[in-house]
C-alpha cells in the first residue's frame, strides 16, 4: 500500500502529491503514514536491512537517512531523491558529561555533523525530495537560523529557487552566512519566528511556494531517522531516555512518531521516554504541561538560545502526542544553565550551539529532581554546531553575554611578542599530558 497523508485529528486522508500542510476539514497537522502492517512480525528482516546498509557507498542508502527509507517515504522514487548526503552522525559515549549530569551512562548524538552543521538537514531530504515529486520550483520557511541554512544548501544542490525569512534581530552569524552563501532569496523582517511562520504560509499560497518549515510533514519523517540511527548504533538495544531541546517541537513530534512506529513493527521491544528540554524564556510546551496539557498559551520568546527563541511552536499537538506516547516530561533550564551545559560539552572536544546545551543541562536538572534514575542510559541530542554562533561562545567567554557570568570562562591572554612574556602567562613550565 502507498503511503498517504492523514490528519491527526480527524483522521481525513490525502493522497502524497497533494500540497497541503493542514487538514482541510478541522485545520489539524498531518502525519505520513506507511503501510507499517507490511513489516508486523517482520522486524528482524527490517533490522537486517538496514544493518546490510551500513558503510554503502550507494545513493541513496549512503544517507543515513535514506538507509531506513522503508520508514520514512518507502514509495518515493530514487531518482527524486535530493540528498547530500545527511545523517550517519555520531554518537559519543560521554563518561565525563554522565558524571557532571549524575548519570552512570550517557550518549550524545551529534546532529551538529550533518552537512550544514544541524539536524535540519535530515528534514530537508525529505522536504526537497517532497518538492521535486510535487514539481515545486520554488521552497520557502521561516527561521530562527539553521533551517534557512539547510533550505537554502539543499535548494541550490536540487536547483530549486529557496526563499527564507528571517527575524530581525538575534540571528547567528554562522547560519545568516549560510543562507546568503548557499544563494537563498534572504528576506530580513522585523518580527518574531512566529509572525514570519504565518507569512511564510500566506505568501506560499498565492506565490505556488512550498513551505518547508516543521510544519511540513515530509520533514518530520527525515528527522525521524535520528532516533532509528541512534538505535542501530545501540544494537537496537532501547535506552531509558532521549533527551532534546524544544523551540518549534518538529524533532520531539518525529522523535515520538519514530519510536512508536519502531514499537508497533516490534523493531523495539519497549519505548524510552523522551524528555523535551525548553529555555525558561521560551517554554510554551513546559508551561502546558505544568497545567497538564490543557492548551497552548504563547509566550514572548527571548533567550541566549536564538534557535529555539519560539512563542507558539506549531508542532505543539504532535508534540504532546509524542510526549503522550513516550511517558515523557517536559523540563526548562536557564540562560545560565544552558550556557554551562554548552561549555562543558564544548571543553570536551565535542562541542555545540547554545540550544544544544538544553540537552545536557536538562539531564542534570531531571537527575537532580529524581526523575532520571543515575542507574538509566541516556541519548541525548546535541541539535547545532559549535561554529553556527560564534558570538555566543565568545561572548561567554569573555563575561559579556547577556550578564552570565560563567564558571568555566577560558580567557585569551594577551602577550607581547616575546618568550618571557608567554613564558609569565604559561607559569615557567608547560607539562606534558599524562597519557
Ligand atoms: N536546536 C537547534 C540548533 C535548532 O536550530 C532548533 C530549531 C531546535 C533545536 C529546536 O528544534 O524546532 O524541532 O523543536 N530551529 C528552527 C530553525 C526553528 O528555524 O532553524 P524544534
Amino acid at each position: 500500500m502507498a503511503s498517504i497523508l492523514q490528519c491527526m485529528d480527524c483522521g481525513r486522508q490525502y493522497p502524497t502529491n497533494t500540497v497541503i500542510y493542514n487538514c482541510e476539514t478541522c485545520s489539524g497537522l498531518l502525519d505520513v503514514k506507511h503501510d507499517l502492517d507490511h513489516w508486523t512480525r517482520r522486524a528482524d528482516e527490517l533490522r537486517a536491512t538496514f544493518d546490510q546498509r551500513l558503510g554503502s557507498l550507494d545513493a541513496p542508502y549512503n544517507s543515513g537517512v535514506w538507509r531506513y527509507k522503508e520508514l520514512v517515504y518507502p514509495d518515493v522514487d530514487p531518482s527524486r531523491i535530493v540528498s547530500r548526503p545527511e545523517g550517519s552522525t555520531n554518537l559519543y559515549h560521554t563518561p565525563r558529561l554522565a558524571s557532571w549530569a549524575g548519570v552512570e551512562t550517557l550518549y550524545l548524538k551529534h546532529e551538529g555533523e550533518n552537512p550544514t552543521g544541524s539536524f535540519k538537514d535530515r528534514g530537508m531530504t525529505g522536504g526537497l525530495t517532497q518538492a521535486r515529486v510535487l514539481g515545486m520550483n520554488n521552497v520557502a520557511c521561516a527561521s530562527t537560523g539553521n533551517t534557512s541554512a539547510s533550505l537554502a544548501a539543499y535548494a541550490a544542490w536540487a536547483g530549486i529557487c529557496g526563499i527564507v525569512l528571517f527575524q530581525n534581530k538575534d540571528v547567528a552569524l554562522g547560519k545568516l552566512a549560510q543562507a546568503v552563501a548557499y544563494g537563498a532569496t534572504c528576506i530580513r523582517i522585523d518580527a518574531d519566528f512566529d509572525r514570519n511562520l504565518e507569512l511564510v504560509r500566506q505568501i506560499s499560497e498565492t506565490l505556488g511556494i512550498y513551505v518547508l518549515n516543521s510544519v511540513n510533514p515530509f520533514r518530520l519523517e527525515g528527522q525521524k531517522t535520528i532516533m532509528i540511527e541512534a538505535l542501530q548504533q545501540l544494537r537496537w538495544q532501547t535506552p531509558d531516555w532521549i533527551v532534546c531541546p524544544g523551540g518549534n517541537l518538529g524533532n520531539s513530534s518525529a522523535f515520538g512518531k519514530a519510536l512508536h512506529e519502531l514499537h508497533e513493527i516490534g523493531v523495539i521491544d519497549r519505548i524510552p521516554r523522551l524528555a523535551v528540554i525548553q529555555a525558561e524564556g521560551a517554554n510554551p510546551l513546559y508551561q502546558s504541561y505544568q497545567r497538564g496539557f490543557d492548551r497552548l498559551e504563547p509566550v514572548h520568546a527571548e533567550t541566549v538560545a536564538t534557535a529555539i527563541k519560539i512563542g507558539s511552536p506549531v508542532n505543539y499537538p504532535k508534540a504532546v502526542r509524542a510526549i503522550k506516547w513516550t511517558n515523557g516530561v517536559v523540563e526548562q533550564v536557564s540562560d545560565f544553565e544552558i550556557m554551562e551545559a554548552k561549555a562543558l560539552i564544548d571543553a570536551q572536544g565535542i562541542g555545540c550551539e547554545p540550544a544544544s546545551g538544553c540537552t545536557m543541562a536538562g539531564v542534570r536538572k531531571l537527575v537532580n529532581s529524581g526523575v532520571i534514575k543515575p542507574h538509566e542510559t541516556v541519548v541525548g541530542v546535541l541539535t547545532g554546531h559549535i561554529l553556527k554562533d560564534p558570538d555566543a561562545t565568545i561572548g561567554y567567554h569573555r563575561d559579556e553575554l547577556r550578564g552570565i557570568h560563567g564558571t568555566f570562562r577560558n580567557l585569551v591572554h594577551d602577550a607581547e611578542p616575546t618568550a618571557e612574556s608567554i613564558r609569565a602567562i604559561l607559569g615557567g613550565e608547560i607539562t606534558a599530558p599524562q597519557a
